[in-house]
């Protein structure tokens, strides 16, 4: 495709910016394929010398993400990082406040309750996470709603923070390919199931094996691959076969924190 890109921009002088989002995570899950070398030297490998690509921007979640390159890869990358630190409560308010006028009838979300969903979502452990303030507005909403309230009130906002974990967001599932959701779905019931911490991997898969059946969908091919997948996109932890498990919660949280993720899938795979 790269080949296709750059002589269709050769062809029509026309000249391209190449962005890489993720790219922490397409290294660590495609180690071999060596995209960095690829797209760092684009005008090198051009046959005709010049790619007309003016440049290539890497976007990824982790700051040592090139640790794992190797030397000639690191060598090509540039050196010019420009850190985005987590957003702050006012940043917050203001996606909030955004995101609610679209969102929301006039009057139902006061700026009291969106500078204290700010404030929860700013400081620790949620740290700025933006998915994860949205999450506590859309929710806080459903609340009351289901309440008969007219507005949504601080103690709406604060039962859903006690209910809600940092690690998977909305945003995440709904991401998620169809067949990772099944998966995550599997982890999610098993660790239900048996109430532990962590799982083993056969218990997972005798779980996921059900959960196919009984939804007609075919098992992916290479299932601790796929675990491995859902491990890269920081949704799962493994450590080894036999300790599976959703990281980022206390013991007592994650019977809770589970069965919101499975009412969260459930809805998802229903609408698909
Ligand atoms: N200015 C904004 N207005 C409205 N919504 C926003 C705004 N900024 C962020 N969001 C919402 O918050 C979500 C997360 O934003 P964020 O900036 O954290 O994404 P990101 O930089 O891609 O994060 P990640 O590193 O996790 O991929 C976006 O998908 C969007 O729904
Ligand atoms: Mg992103």
């Amino acid at each position: 495709m790269l080949n296709a890109v750059i002589k269709f921009l050769t062809s029509t002088k026309k000249l391209g910016l190449i962005i890489v989002d993720e790219v922490d995570y397409h290294c660590k899950r495609y180690r071999k394929e060596k995209i960095i070398y690829d797209l760092t030297r684009l005008d090198e490998t051009a046959p005709q010398g010049y790619s007309n690509i003016v440049g290539v921007i890497f976007i990824a979640r982790d700051p040592k993400w090139t640790k794992n390159l190797d030397e000639a890869e690191i060598s090509s990358l540039g050196r010019i990082q420009i850190k985005f630190n987590p957003y702050t409560s006012k940043q917050l308010k203001d996606i909030l406040m955004e995101r609610s006028k679209i969102a929301f009838k006039p009057g139902v979300v006061s700026e009291e309750v969106i500078d204290f969903i700010a404030d929860v979502s700013s400081t620790p452990p949620i740290n700025g996470d933006a998915r994860y303030a949205l999450d506590l507005l859309l929710y806080s909403g459903i609340i009351a709603e289901q309440r008969g309230s007219q507005r949504i009130k601080a103690e709406h906002v604060r039962l859903v923070h006690s209910n809600l974990c940092p690690t998977i967001t909305s945003e995440d599932i709904n991401e998620l390919p169809q067949k990772l959701l099944y998966l995550l779905f599997a982890v999610a019931k098993t660790l239900k199931t048996h109430q532990t911490p962590y799982v083993h991997f056969n218990e997972i898969k005798s779980t996921y094996q059900i959960i196919c059946e009984t939804n007609n969908i075919k098992p992916v091919r290479d299932l601790y691959e796929a675990l491995d997948d859902l491990a890269a996109r920081e949704l799962i932890t493994i450590k080894g076969f036999t300790k599976i498990g959703i990281s980022g919660v206390t013991t007592e949280a994650l019977l809770h924190y589970i069965d919101d993720i499975i009412r969260r899938i459930e809805k998802i795979i229903e609408n698909s």
